[in-house]
Parts: C-alpha cells; sequence; structure tokens
C-alpha cells in the first residue's frame, strides 16, 4: 500500500529552463578541450582494482550500469547478457545496501564508487565497454545546475572514451534531448530523445521491479503516467590503445 501511494505521488520535473539550455555548446566544446584532472578517492580506486583483478582472471565484454542505485537493473542486464560481465556502479551505500538479498548473476559485480573516479580509472587503464547504461540520472533540473548534468560535466569526455553502445533514459525530455545534442557536438552519431514505453522484461530474481520495467524510478514514473525517453549512440572507438 505505502508503495502504491509512492508511485502514484511521482510529480514531473519542473524546470525553470523551457528548452535546451543555451551554454549547453559553450559548455561540452570547453570540457572537450580542457583535460579533467581529479585525484581520485581511495574507496573507488581500491573497488576499481579488485574489480579489474577479477574481470583479468576471466576476459570477458564489459558493460556498464553507471548510477545503478539499487543494482536492479544490473542483475537484469547481467541475466540478458551472459557473455559479459556487467558492472553495477553507484557511490551509495544505502542504496546499495537495499539490493536484492538473492546472490548476484555470477557475471555481475557491483561496486560503491564515484563514478567520476571509476571512469577516469577505466579509461586510464583503456578499458572499451561494450554497453553502458545511465538509467535516470540525478536530473538537475534548475537552469544553473547544466554543470552538474552528465552532459555539462568535466566527465562527459571520459563517458565519451569508454565507448560502447551508451543508453541513457529520463523522465525528463530536456535532459535527454541535451544528451543527445552533446554527443552531437563531440561528434559522435546518436538517435536523437526518443520517447519509448518499458519493454517486456522478465527476471528471475525476487523483489525485481515489476516486469517490463528495467529499474525502480522507471517504474515509479512510468505508473504515474510520465512520459520515459532515451538516447542512444554506438560510441566512436576513442581509447583504443
Ligand atoms: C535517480 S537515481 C537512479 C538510480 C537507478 N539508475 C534507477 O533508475 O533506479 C541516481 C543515482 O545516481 C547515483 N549517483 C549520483 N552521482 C553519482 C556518482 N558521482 N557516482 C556514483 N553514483 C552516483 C545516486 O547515488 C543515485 O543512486
Amino acid at each position: 500500500m505505502e508503495n502504491e501511494q509512492r508511485v502514484s505521488d511521482s510529480r514531473e520535473i519542473y524546470s525553470n529552463q523551457q528548452g535546451v539550455h543555451a551554454n549547453l555548446e559553450r559548455i561540452v566544446l570547453k570540457h572537450l578541450n580542457t583535460e579533467f584532472k581529479k585525484p581520485p578517492a581511495e574507496h573507488t580506486v581500491n573497488a576499481f582494482n579488485e574489480l579489474a583483478e577479477t574481470i583479468a582472471a576471466k576476459p570477458m565484454p564489459i558493460i556498464m550500469d553507471s548510477c545503478c542505485g539499487t543494482g536492479f537493473s544490473s542483475r537484469m542486464i547481467a541475466e540478458q547478457h551472459p557473455h559479459a560481465w556487467v558492472l553495477g556502479l553507484d557511490r551509495s551505500s544505502k542504496r546499495l545496501g537495499k539490493e536484492d538479498q538473492q546472490p548476484l548473476p555470477n557475471n555481475c559485480l557491483m561496486a560503491q564508487v564515484d563514478c567520476i573516479d571509476f571512469w577516469k580509472l577505466a579509461v586510464n587503464a583503456g578499458w572499451q565497454l561494450e554497453k553502458h547504461y545511465l538509467l535516470y540520472p540525478n536530473p538537475y533540473p534548475k537552469s544553473v545546475q547544466l554543470k552538474t548534468r552528465w552532459h555539462g560535466h568535466p566527465a562527459f569526455v571520459d563517458i565519451l572514451r569508454l565507448g560502447g553502445t551508451l543508453e541513457v533514459r529520463s523522465n525528463w525530455k530536456i535532459y535527454i534531448e541535451e544528451f543527445s545534442q552533446a554527443l552531437t557536438i563531440a561528434g559522435e552519431t546518436t538517435a536523437g530523445c526518443e520517447e519509448f514505453e518499458p519493454q517486456d522484461i522478465t527476471s528471475s530474481g525476487n523483489n525485481m521491479p515489476a516486469k517490463g520495467y528495467l529499474t525502480l524510478f522507471e517504474r515509479k514514473y512510468h505508473q504515474s503516467g510520465q512520459s520515459l525517453y532515451r538516447c542512444l549512440s554506438s560510441l566512436s572507438l576513442r581509447n583504443a590503445r
């Protein structure tokens, strides 16, 4: 009952921005032409080394589910891609702690990390992803918050370098329109901002979002009547060695 209440309570994103931010191109170009240097947090370095060791012991393609929240999506993606390692990454131990208590699929690795640092470490290690999911990132909808959205952040360049098929989903159309424009500014091809209906996905684990939803946020937004948007792009090979 309580859960149902929360589902129906979900409100559409309110923003003082009416369309794509006027400074988007300037900011993306600045980041493309500036080296982003930030010393990584120790806990993320340790987690990266641990995951890298596991992957090196059994090399398979890598799929990232960045900012995975509770990691429900990581489990489902791992079940759908048994040939690959699926890394569920989130900075919040509280969110990750709500993860399903069932054993993880053998190809799914979860880690509490700051993705900004993790992406940089992966780039420096020469990783090239098969796929990269960014599902319902925090929208930061105020106009002044453009630089905290992933496409307005210096880490956007590392997302590009990691390559693979990138899929970004949001319930805020402007976020996806901006992300898609940022990709175009960076010279990538993209299908643009698409409205979509969640696919019919079934997972074997318990406590999963209802059939058809990849994440709990996706379920909440969709069941409260909001539209869902995504941007798909096959990123060019930038990190090849
Ligand atoms: C709105 S939630 C979406 C979670 C999940 N993808 C979903 O759809 O249910 C955004 C998530 O991004 C995570 N996050 C934000 N910034 C992060 C960062 N720099 N590194 C890792 N996780 C981050 C938050 O902890 C939060 O779990």
